[in-house]
């Protein structure tokens, strides 16, 4: 098997003029930072915007590699040298992690970790850092465009007058509006508050569903707080999830909970696979239960070529690419590999470490 493994080091020239500017205080032994023999060595585990990349490279105290092949073959093979490293979608499970007794930090490309396996984190005192101020707008601008895409028909407009049918369908096909709309929105934290702010400029009446957070909170993004998520979904015209995919958040939409929303409801979930039932949301759209989906992530990804969702034109979806935007993927990035180096410069920002 052939391992693609990339390595940029700094030149030795370069590592002796560095300085040394602390110790970090971790359980899993002190790095000197900015030693020539001690210097943290970062894996990148697939690859980054450069932008991200030329942080570390411009940094003279760190060194590191872009891991491109992520088998569990490749990932225990390589991943034992490393301090730190730095994680997109693929799984880092006990198997792969307990051969890295260097390890001392995960920095999440991104804000969900449900690809990581935390007890191994918390019993080897392992810090895991995610992006959390990088991407909470371009998720809010997906969940936009996916409700206003489904609520005019765009796919269908835009087949009818490339097959020369401009006026023949045109006024059959059922569009609305999102003015005046009520959203229900599930999960109130960094997405969820940048999305209301968008829903009021569409003029929307927006509810928000999360336990955790107080009503005062969700008054003041101009919400209305309800308690129980039934009473949400019965009225709602739009459904956003922004929850994360937990024991009791899987299945939190099943075939029950579809039909008792409005026929001309539309969900949109941009949050974790699995959260929806995927097999129960295609039966209540075949049914006319819900109007259209839109969904950017599923129980499986890659999806299934053979996943029926695939097939039904109720359906709009995406690569999990809601934060693929050229501007965000350019913030995450940055946010990933500055996340590292302020780790062990002993700066790192509270809200973005993960309490385990
Ligand atoms: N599609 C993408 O590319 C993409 C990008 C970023 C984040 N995400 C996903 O979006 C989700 C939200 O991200 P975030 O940054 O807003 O997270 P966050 O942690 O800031 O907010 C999550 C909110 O969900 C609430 N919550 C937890 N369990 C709940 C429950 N059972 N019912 C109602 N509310 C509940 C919490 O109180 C919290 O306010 C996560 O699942 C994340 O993985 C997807």
């Amino acid at each position: 098997m052939i391992f693609l493994l990339i390595k940029y080091s700094k030149r030795w020239s370069h590592r002796l003029s560095v300085r040394t500017v602390g110790f970090h205080p971790t359980k899993r032994g002190s790095i000197p930072l900015g030693t020539a023999k001690n210097m943290p060595r970062v894996a990148i585990i697939e690859n980054i915007h450069q932008d991200g990349i030329n942080l570390l490279k411009e940094n003279p105290n760190f060194e590191f590699e872009i891991i491109e092949d992520i088998s569990e073959e490749n990932l225990i093979k390589v991943l034992p040298k490393f301090d730190a490293c730095t994680l997109r979608v693929s799984k880092l499970n006990e198997k792969i992690m307990s051969n890295c007794k260097n390890l001392k930090v995960i920095s999440r490309h991104g804000v969900g970790y449900d690809n990581v396996d935390l007890d191994f984190l918390k019993k080897n005192n392992i810090t895991l850092l995610i992006t959390a101020t990088a991407n909470a707008v371009a998720v809010a601008e997906h969940v936009i465009y996916m409700m206003l895409s489904i609520s005019k028909s765009i796919n269908q407009y835009d087949q009818e007058v490339r097959i020369g049918n401009f006026k023949k369908n045109a006024s059959t096909i059922k569009t609305l509006e999102l003015f005046n709309k009520e959203i229900l929105i599930v999960g109130f934290g960094r997405i969820g508050q940048s999305l209301i702010k968008r829903c009021k400029g569409f003029e929307m009446k927006v509810t928000v569903f999360d336990p955790f957070v107080n009503k005062e909170v969700i008054e003041k993004f101009g919400g209305r707080k309800i308690e129980n998520l039934d009473q949400g979904l019965k009225v709602c015209d739009y459904l956003s999830l922004h929850i994360p995919l937990t024991k009791e958040t899987k299945n939190l939409i099943d075939y029950s909970k579809l039909q008792i929303m409005k026929k001309e409801a539309i969900i949109i979930n941009t949050a974790r696979g699995g959260i929806i039932n995927e097999n129960d949301l295609n039966k209540a759209l075949n049914e006319n239960k819900i109007f259209g989906a839109g969904l950017d992530v599923f129980e499986k990804e890659p999806v299934d070529k053979n996943n029926s969702l695939l097939t039904n034109k109720k359906v709009l979806l995406s690569p999990h690419s809601a934060t693929f935007t050229n501007e965000c993927k350019s913030r995450m990035s940055l946010e990933t590999t500055k996340n590292i180096i302020d780790f062990f410069e002993n700066k790192i920002d509270k809200s973005m470490i993960v309490k385990l």
